[in-house]
């Protein structure tokens, strides 16, 4: 199947009691069973579930993968994969990556002995000098939130295989639709499904998927020990999501460009940060591993006034301030005060997250409407 056709039908079939095309809601935390242990393949829905289990063979489908998992947040797969570690050991992280990811490694698995280099990792070479025998996987995030960074999954793949590292791909700005990094030879796939793949900023869910059979038995068994996995709800709402993946992408893909040219060419913006330009750093890598350059945009104003920026995301009408991104609807957000204020200030300058950024999630509507609203926010 091509990636259009696997959005609808991948892992999917029809359901066996009543032939229903979508999968029911399995709205259950239990299963009957005839006798100790006779059951139809599902004892508690920890565990598994049908309508989560019809979304992770989707998840798995769209990524080229054999295993997919979900997980009740993005985050939440981010931890099944720290989980896979043990104290001593050692990560090489991109330095530009969500705060929150930022937050879980740092405030939560340093104290479990676990030691994070962040790095720049534009140019994935920088990578080799900080693997050491101690290392045992490496962290990648590209494009990068919210700089739009790209980083060379196939080179940092080489250099971890190399070196006996799992490389692990927060897919999430990009999604299956622009890069598969599975075939890039990365080891896990991960998502905040709650954002381009959920598409409609309804659900909080997290995604993980993987070829290894081995590795996918070590995770699948954090998943059910742990326990934070989706409801069948939430399941059934993403998986809607997956259908229109695709078209969604695509619309995100035009809009992006439309108002990253915008931007580009406005008087008031010191620099627009968006992959699609060829003077952006890696453009020809993106342009190899990317099929187009997504829907994310970011920018600073002349002058990188704090006020001002805060000023122009008041004004939006049109795109929503808010956390989040990758659904229907344009949301802006000011990483400094919003997504990235757990990072400190000295650490998110280093960046580039200085006062003025503005990130831009720009949704499916009416290209000329969007920037309508940008042109009256930023005047
Ligand atoms: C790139 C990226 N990774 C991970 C996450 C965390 O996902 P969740 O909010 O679903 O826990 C986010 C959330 O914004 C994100 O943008």
């Amino acid at each position: 199947m091509k990636f259009n056709t696997k959005t609808i039908h991948g892992g999917q079939e029809h359901d066996k009691a009543y032939g229903a095309v979508m999968p029911p809601i399995y709205q259950t935390s239990t299963y009957a069973q005839s006798t100790p242990g006779g059951h139809k393949g599902f004892e508690y829905s920890r565990t598994h579930n049908p309508t989560r289990q019809a979304l992770e063979k989707s998840f798995a489908s769209i990524e080229n993968g054999n295993y997919g998992l979900a997980f009740a947040s993005g985050l939440a797969a981010i931890d099944a994969v720290l989980k896979l570690l043990n104290p001593g050991d050692e990560v090489v992280s991109t330095n530009d990556l969500y705060g929150g990811s930022y937050r879980l490694f740092t405030k939560v698995y340093e104290k479990f002995g676990i030691k994070f280099h962040f790095i720049g990792m534009e140019n994935a070479a920088n990578i080799e000098q900080y693997i050491t025998a101690k290392t045992k996987l490496v962290w990648v995030e590209t494009p990068t939130n919210p700089m739009m960074n790209i980083i060379d999954i196939k080179a940092c793949s080489d250099i971890a295989k190399k070196h006996s590292v799992l490389l692990a791909v927060d897919n999430t700005f990009a999604t299956p639709y622009l890069q598969q990094p599975l075939d890039l030879g990365a080891d896990i796939v991960m998502h905040s499904a709650t954002k381009y793949l959920g598409g409609h900023s309804d659900v909080i869910m997290g995604a993980l998927v993987v070829n290894d059979k081995d590795l996918a038995e070590r995770l699948s068994f954090i998943q059910n020990a742990s326990g934070a996995v989706p409801g069948p709800q939430d399941s059934f709402l993403v998986l809607r999501g997956i259908k229109t993946l695709h078209v969604r992408m695509q619309r995100h893909c035009e809009n992006g460009e439309a108002i990253a040219n915008y931007l580009n060419g406005h008087p008031k913006i010191e620099k627009v940060y968006w992959p699609g330009f060829t003077s952006h750093p890696n453009h020809n890598i993106a342009k190899t591993q990317m099929k187009d350059f997504g829907g994310m945009v970011s920018f600073v104003t002349k002058g990188n006034n704090y006020d001002e920026a805060i000023k122009i995301v008041e004004k939006l009408k049109v795109f929503t301030l808010a956390e989040s991104l990758g659904g229907v609807e344009s949301l802006a957000g000011h990483p400094a005060s919003m997504t990235h204020a757990s990072i400190p200030k000295e650490e998110r300058e280093k960046t580039g997250v200085v006062d003025s950024l503005i990130r831009l999630s720009v949704g499916i509507e009416d290209v000329d409407d969007l920037i309508s609203d940008l042109k009256q926010a930023i005047g």
